[in-house]
């Protein structure tokens, strides 16, 4: 079906988290039309949930001895052997400014009486450096000031229209993006940029922190116009959401890393200590490691097979004026965080990987930029620092929007004619069981086997189908990048960060090493070579 309407602008941003109306703004600012175009209502998005905060060393207020070196240090470490240094150093000296910049545009930040900001921890963290809001809700604050600066800036917002595929020029740039309507009716965004900050793909799996949208659109659509995608394998799991039940589906309460930041600790049903003798750091390792080792416990547990631990926040004084959001979870669930350990269960949270990006967010399509979770700029490696995706994102937004403008002021990408604006055709597996073998073969603990098993569920059960829905969309994007997840990790054979393989548990110095994937013309996800695939890798990805 081809496209029946179009509507023009500079920019196109699909979504509305911190990184796509962090750009939408700044590029608005720098005198570019913006149109956010978004599948859902504006504050639908995976930036409303985010607890913890942002993890951030301002110049005048910080623990003694913290600085933004030891902040990298901590990224890196946590990242386990796969930053990009450079990367990691330019986004975390950004921080400070950035944080200025969003309360500037009216995001209010817990303080102190003097004015200060509150400060917690997260695991990895060797400090306290995590700024927040609302007590546990800075995403909802984030998002809520930046959506009100949006609506005041009068930058247009077309919400429930699904972007399906960057359309592009004869000469492969993107030259604006195809989207359907609330009604389904295909339309063409036309446009020299598009920036995906589109979010992440925790919906690949059956339990995730992530909420319905969050489905890897951005990272299939990317693969599709021709980007490359690195560290896909590397899916981090939270350690602890609220455990609601056997077989939790869908979007689960995260319990904040702060509650054990602030004196909460894992203990099993006997009330042993899940993180005892772990890690130097205890409950406050970095998250893989945290994550990990609950789910080692979990399968080792003294009553068999188990599915979760309890967080015991019983010595914490205030949970409900601190934690807010997690103590009505609790509350709702029929726990009083004062009295009863927290019921916990690791789940998916947050992909590490995704569209290889600079950290200006070009890619290495022409036009095509990307921000945030679905972008790959090398700052998470392995495993991300907690509470460092808000931070990406408000950096990051930034710089791909004065890119956007900069590419535009040199002719770099300029206006031109679509062709092809017809809805593609992609494999789609089924969602139900796409989950379900991606969550038994391919969460935390993977084997050959059991990705090879995944590998031919997917083989045999995806069908080619023409994307005319929203859920065909994201059908189809959960199979593209399942697909591309079991390929890396299929590939990798050792353990690091979040991926744990049980028939290779060590980390192999022979890894240290980034994979690459890019799509086949068939649309089948395939290992790539780093030095051929990517302009922006050869600049200096590892
Ligand atoms: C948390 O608050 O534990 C989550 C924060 C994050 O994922 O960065």
């Amino acid at each position: 079906m081809a496209a029946r309407w179009e509507a023009r602008a500079d920019l196109v941003v699909v979504g509305t988290g911190v990184a796509g109306l962090t750009a939408a703004l700044r590029a608005r600012e720098l005198g570019l039309r913006v149109l956010v175009v978004t599948k859902a209502a504006g504050d639908d998005g995976n930036t409303r949930w985010a607890q913890g905060g942002v993890a951030v060393v301002m110049e005048d207020q910080h623990d003694p001895g913290d600085s933004v070196a030891r902040h990298v240090e901590d990224t890196l470490t946590a990242g386990a052997g796969l930053c990009d240094d450079a990367a990691v150093a330019t986004i975390i000296s950004d921080g400070p400014a950035a944080v200025r910049r969003l309360r500037d545009r009216g995001a209010v930040f817990d303080a102190k009486p003097d004015g200060r900001l509150e400060r917690t921890r997260e695991g990895g963290h060797s400090a306290f450096r995590v700024v927040h809001a609302g007590g546990d809700a800075t995403g909802a604050e984030v998002e809520r000031a930046l959506l009100k600066a949006t609506v005041d800036g009068r930058v247009p917002l077309l919400e429930n229209h699904v972007a399906v595929d960057a359309v592009k020029t004869p000469l492969g740039a993107v030259a604006g993006l195809l989207v359907l309507d609330g009604n389904g009716v295909p339309g063409v965004l036309t446009a020299p940029a598009v920036l995906l900050a589109t979010g992440g793909l925790g919906q690949m799996y059956q339990a995730t922190s992530n909420p319905s949208v969050a489905t890897g659109d951005g990272l299939a659509l990317a693969l599709r116009a021709g980007a490359v995608a690195a560290d896909v394998e590397f899916i981090q799991f939270h350690p602890t959401v609220l455990y609601t039940g056997r077989g939790a589906r869908g979007r689960c309460p995260l319990v904040t890393e702060a509650v054990r930041g602030e004196g909460a600790v894992l203990v099993d049903a006997t009330g042993a200590r899940v993180m005892k003798g772990v890690h130097p750091l205890e409950d406050l390792a970095p998250r893989d490691v945290v994550a990990a080792a609950i789910t080692r416990h979990m399968a080792q547990g003294p009553g068999g097979v188990d599915d979760h631990v309890f967080l015991d926040a019983t010595a914490l004084h205030d949970m409900a004026t601190r934690f807010p959001t997690v103590h009505a979870a609790c509350a709702a669930a029929g726990v009083d965080p004062a009295v009863d350990p927290i019921p916990v269960a690791p789940a998916a949270h947050f992909a590490c990987g995704g569209v290889v990006s600079s950290v200006d967010g070009r890619t290495g399509v022409t036009g095509l930029y990307a921000v945030g979770e679905v972008a790959r700029t090398g700052l998470h490696g392995a495993n991300r620092l907690a509470s460092n995706s808000l931070l990406e994102g408000l950096v990051c937004g930034t710089r791909a929007a004065e890119a956007v403008a900069a590419d535009l002021a040199v002719g770099f990408i300029a206006p031109a004619r679509a062709v092809d604006a017809v809805l593609p055709t992609a494999p789609v597996a089924d969602r139900d069981m796409l989950q379900r073998v991606m969550s038994r073969y391919a969460a935390i603990g993977r084997d050959a086997e059991g990705l090879a098993v995944v590998g031919s569920v997917l083989d045999v059960s995806t069908v080619d189908k023409q994307l005319e829905s929203r859920e065909l969309v994201e059908d189809a994007a959960l199979t593209t990048a399942a697909r591309a997840l079991i390929a890396a990790a299929q590939q990798r054979t050792e353990s690091r960060g979040c991926h744990v393989r049980t028939d290779f548990t060590e980390r192999s110095p022979s890894w240290q090493r980034t994979q690459l994937v890019r799509l086949t013309p068939t649309g089948q996800p395939v290992l790539a070579d780093p030095v051929l695939a990517d302009p922006v890798l050869a600049e200096g990805v590892a």
